[in-house]
C-alpha cells in the first residue's frame, strides 16, 4: 500500500512586521503541502488507525464528523490513495457541501445522523452498533481523536527536527498549533523538549474535561467555533498578500491571530526563535464564500 508517513516538509521563514516588533523570528512549517487532499495534522493521526487496519486485515475505517470536516475530507483522501474504503457517520441534517459532494465521489459511504443521535457518539454503545454494523472496519473516533491518534501526532517531531537542521536553526524557543480536539498539541508535546502552546479554535467547554485547565492552551476561537468575523478577515488577507501562504478560517487563522496576540503582550524573549505548525484545513475554505482567497486577495 503506497502510503507511509513523510520525511521531510518544507519550513518557510514569515517576515512580518508584528513578528518583528517583538524581535523575534517566525517560520511555518508547511505541513498543508504535504499532500493536496491529505494535508496538515491529518495524515500524521490517521497513519497508525490505517497501519492498525493493515495489521488486522480490515476493509476500511469508520469514522464521523460533520459536513465541512477536515477529518473525514483527509480520510476519503487517505482511503483513494491507499486503497482502502470508508464509512462515515454524518452530524445531519443532510446537506450538499463541498466537502460531502468530495466524499461521495471518492466513494465513501455516508449515513446522515440526526444531532441528537449524532451526540451519543462518545458512549460505549453508540461506537459498539456501529462497529457491530461494520465489523471490518477500524473505528477512528472524531477528528483522529485517541492514543493512537496521538501517537501519530507526535511523528510531527522527528519531521520537525529534519526541517530545522534545513533552515539552519540550530532550534527553536516555541511552537504553535491550532487545537480543536487537542490530539495533535497533545502529541507533539508528549515528543517534544520546547515548549508546545495550543491555540484553541474551539470554545474550552468543547476540550476533555482533563485538558480544560492547561495553561499552555489559549483561547482563539474568538467568537465561537467556526464563526468568521471582519477582523480574522482583514488579519488574514493582509497575511496572505505579506507571505503568499494561504489560512483556513476555522483554525489556522484564528491560531496565527491568537499568536500575533501573544507576541503583542511580550510572552516571548527578543530573539526567540518560533515555529508554528500549518495544519492544513484549506479545503475548508469553500465552506466561506467571502474569504480571502490567494488567487483573489486584495492588496
Ligand atoms: C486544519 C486543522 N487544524 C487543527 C486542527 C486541530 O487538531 P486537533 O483536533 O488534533 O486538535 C484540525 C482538526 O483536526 C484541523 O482540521
Amino acid at each position: 500500500m503506497p502510503f507511509s508517513l513523510p520525511n521531510q516538509c518544507p519550513l518557510q521563514p514569515v517576515q512580518l512586521p508584528w513578528v518583528t516588533e517583538a524581535g523575534c523570528q517566525l517560520a511555518m512549517l508547511r505541513l498543508d503541502q504535504l499532500h493536496p487532499q491529505v494535508s496538515g495534522n491529518k495524515w500524521f493521526k490517521l497513519q497508525p488507525y490505517i497501519e492498525q487496519m493493515q495489521r488486522e486485515g480490515k476493509r476500511g475505517l469508520i469514522s464521523l464528523g460533520g459536513p465541512h470536516s477536515n477529518h473525514l475530507h483527509a480520510l476519503a483522501g487517505a482511503a483513494a490513495l491507499g486503497g482502502f474504503s470508508v464509512v462515515a457517520l454524518m452530524r445531519g441534517p443532510a446537506q450538499d457541501t463541498p466537502t460531502v459532494n468530495d466524499l461521495q465521489q471518492q466513494g465513501v459511504t455516508l449515513h446522515w445522523l440526526t444531532r441528537e443521535a449524532y451526540r451519543q457518539r462518545q458512549h460505549a454503545a453508540f461506537v459498539a452498533q456501529w462497529q457491530q454494523q461494520y465489523p471490518d472496519y477500524v473505528w477512528v473516533p472524531e477528528g483522529g481523536d485517541g492514543v493512537l491518534g496521538q501517537q501519530g501526532a507526535g511523528q510531527i517531531m522527528p519531521l520537525l527536527e529534519a526541517s530545522l537542521a534545513a533552515l539552519d536553526w540550530a532550534g527553536c524557543d516555541a511552537l504553535f498549533t491550532a487545537v480543536g480536539t487537542g490530539t495533535t498539541w497533545l502529541g507533539m508535546q508528549a515528543q517534544s523538549k520546547t515548549p508546545v502552546w495550543g491555540l484553541l479554535a474551539v470554545p474550552r467547554h468543547y476540550l476533555a474535561a482533563t485538558l480544560r485547565a492547561e495553561p499552555q492552551l489559549v483561547d482563539a476561537h474568538r467568537q465561537g467555533f467556526g464563526r468568521v468575523d471582519d477582523e480574522l478577515l482583514s488579519f488574514v488577507n493582509a497575511f496572505q498578500c505579506a507571505t503568499g501562504i494561504p489560512l483556513d478560517p476555522v483554525y489556522t487563522g484564528k491560531a496565527l491571530m491568537a499568536l500575533r496576540q501573544m507576541l503583542r503582550a511580550g510572552k516571548f524573549a527578543r530573539g526567540s526563535r518560533l515555529v508554528f505548525i500549518h495544519t492544513g484545513g484549506l479545503q475548508g475554505t469553500r465552506a466561506t464564500p467571502n474569504w480571502p482567497r490567494l488567487d483573489e486577495v486584495a492588496a
